[in-house]
C-alpha cells in the first residue's frame, strides 16, 4: 500500500475539489514523547512497532499559511527557501500527495519557534500544521483521527501533534494503518512543566528515520524494546490518571534511556549525546539525590527536556541557565 492510497481512501471525492478558501491557516504544537516511538513496521506509511504517548508543547510549534501561487515556494521564518533545499523537497513531496492537478502550485509560509532538526520534534509540528492548513484551505472538514493519520504520512511523530495535551498514538494492526492514529487523553495537569534545555542547535547528523531503521536491523537490545514500551505505557496512563508525578518522571526518563540504549547496541552504534548532554544528566541525577523532583527525557538529538512541577519552577530556572519553560496546560 502506498501513501497515495491512504490519502484517496480518506479524502475520496473530496480530493478532487478545488481550494474553497483563499488561504489555509493552522497552528500545531510540537510534542515530546514520554514513551517513545522508535521503530517502524512499515516504512512507507510510518506505521510504528509500538504505541507511544506524548505531551504537546502548547505555544511551541508551527503556524502555517498556505495559498495557491504561481510557483511552489516555502518561506520558513521569513526566509524564502531554495527549491532544492532538503526541507523544501521533503515538504513538497508530502504536498504532492494532495495535489491532483500538476498545474496548481502553493506558497507555504511557516513560522516555527523551535530549532529545526535538533531533536525538538520540528517535523512533528511541521507536518501536523501543514495538513491542518490544507484541511482549512480545501474545507475538507476532516476529523482529528483522519488528520492524525494523514500527518503520520509526513512524519510518525506528527500524528501526535494534531491536538494539545497528553496524546496516545495507537499502534494499530491493519496494513493500511487506518487504526494507527493518535487520540487525546482527557486529563489536564496544570502543575506540569517542561524545561527545554537547548544544549546545541546544530542539525542532527543522522535522522531519526535512519537511526530507528539501523536500530531495528542491527540493535541487539531492540528485541527487548516492545515489552519495555508496554510496561511504560501502562505506568504512564496510571501516573496521568492519579497525578503521580514521580511515576510519570521516572517512567519517562527510563523509557528515554532505554531507547538510547537500543541505539547504542546498533552497529555502527548511534549516540545523540554530546559531552554537555551527559553533564546535564549528571546534574539532574545529583539534584534528584538531594531531594528535587526533577526528571528528563531525550529524543534524537543532544538536547534534554526537563520534567518538573510548578512549585519547583524558580529553583529549576536558577539551576539551569537558558532553560525555556513550557506549561502545556496553561
Ligand atoms: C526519538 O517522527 O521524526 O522523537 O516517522 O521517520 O519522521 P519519522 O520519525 P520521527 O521520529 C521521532 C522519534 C523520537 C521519539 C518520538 O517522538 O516518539
Amino acid at each position: 500500500m502506498k501513501k497515495s492510497d491512504v490519502v484517496s481512501e480518506i479524502l475520496k471525492d473530496r480530493l478532487y475539489v478545488s481550494p474553497k478558501n483563499k488561504i489555509g491557516e493552522a497552528y500545531a504544537p510540537t510534542n515530546i514523547a514520554l514513551c517513545k516511538y522508535w521503530g517502524k513496521r512499515n516504512q512507507e506509511l510510518n506505521l510504528p512497532v509500538t504505541s507511544s504517548l506524548s505531551i504537546s508543547l502548547a505555544d511551541k510549534g508551527a503556524a502555517v499559511s498556505i495559498k495557491v501561487n504561481s510557483v511552489d515556494q516555502v518561506i520558513l521564518n521569513n526566509v524564502i527557501l531554495t527549491p532544492d533545499s532538503g526541507f523544501s523537497q521533503r515538504l513538497f513531496k508530502y504536498i504532492d500527495l494532495f495535489r491532483i492537478e500538476n498545474s496548481i502550485f502553493f506558497q507555504i509560509n511557516i513560522q516555527s519557534n523551535i530549532p529545526i532538526a535538533a531533536g525538538l520534534a520540528s517535523s512533528a509540528c511541521g507536518f501536523a500544521s501543514v495538513i491542518k492548513a490544507l484541511n482549512h484551505l480545501y474545507a475538507w472538514e476532516l476529523s482529528n483521527r483522519e488528520l492524525s493519520i494523514l500527518a503520520r504520512l509526513g512524519s510518525g511523530s506528527a500524528s501526535r501533534s494534531i491536538v494539545h495535551g497528553f496524546v496516545e498514538w495507537h499502534v494499530g494492526k491493519r496494513d493500511d494503518g487506518m487504526d494507527s492514529y493518535s487520540e487525546l487523553i482527557e486529563k489536564e495537569w496544570p502543575e506540569l512543566c517542561i524545561g527545554l534545555c537547548i544544549l546545541n542547535r546544530d542539525e542532527k547528523k543522522i535522522s531519526s528515520r535512519e537511526a530507528m531503521q539501523r536500530t531495528i536491523e542491527t540493535g541487539s537490545l531492540y528485541p527487548a524494546w516492545p515489552a519495555k514500551v508496554a510496561v511504560d505505557l501502562s505506568l504512564l496512563r496510571q501516573a496521568i490518571t492519579s497525578n503521580d508525578f514521580e511515576l510519570l518522571g521516572r517512567t519517562s526518563e527510563s523509557n528515554a534511556m532505554t531507547m538510547h540504549a537500543t541505539m547504542l547496541s546498533a552497529w555502527p552504534a548511534i549516540s545523540y549525546c554530546l559531552p554537555e548532554t551527559l553533564v546535564t544528566m549528571q546534574k539532574v541525577w545529583k539534584l534528584r539525590d538531594e531531594g528535587l523532583s526533577l526528571y528528563f527525557t531525550q529524543d534524537a538529538g543532544p538536547n534534554l527536556k526537563l520534567l518538573f512541577l510548578k512549585k519547583d519552577l524558580h529553583f529549576v530556572v536558577e539551576q539551569f541557565e537558558n532553560v525555556e519553560v513550557v506549561n502545556p496546560f496553561r
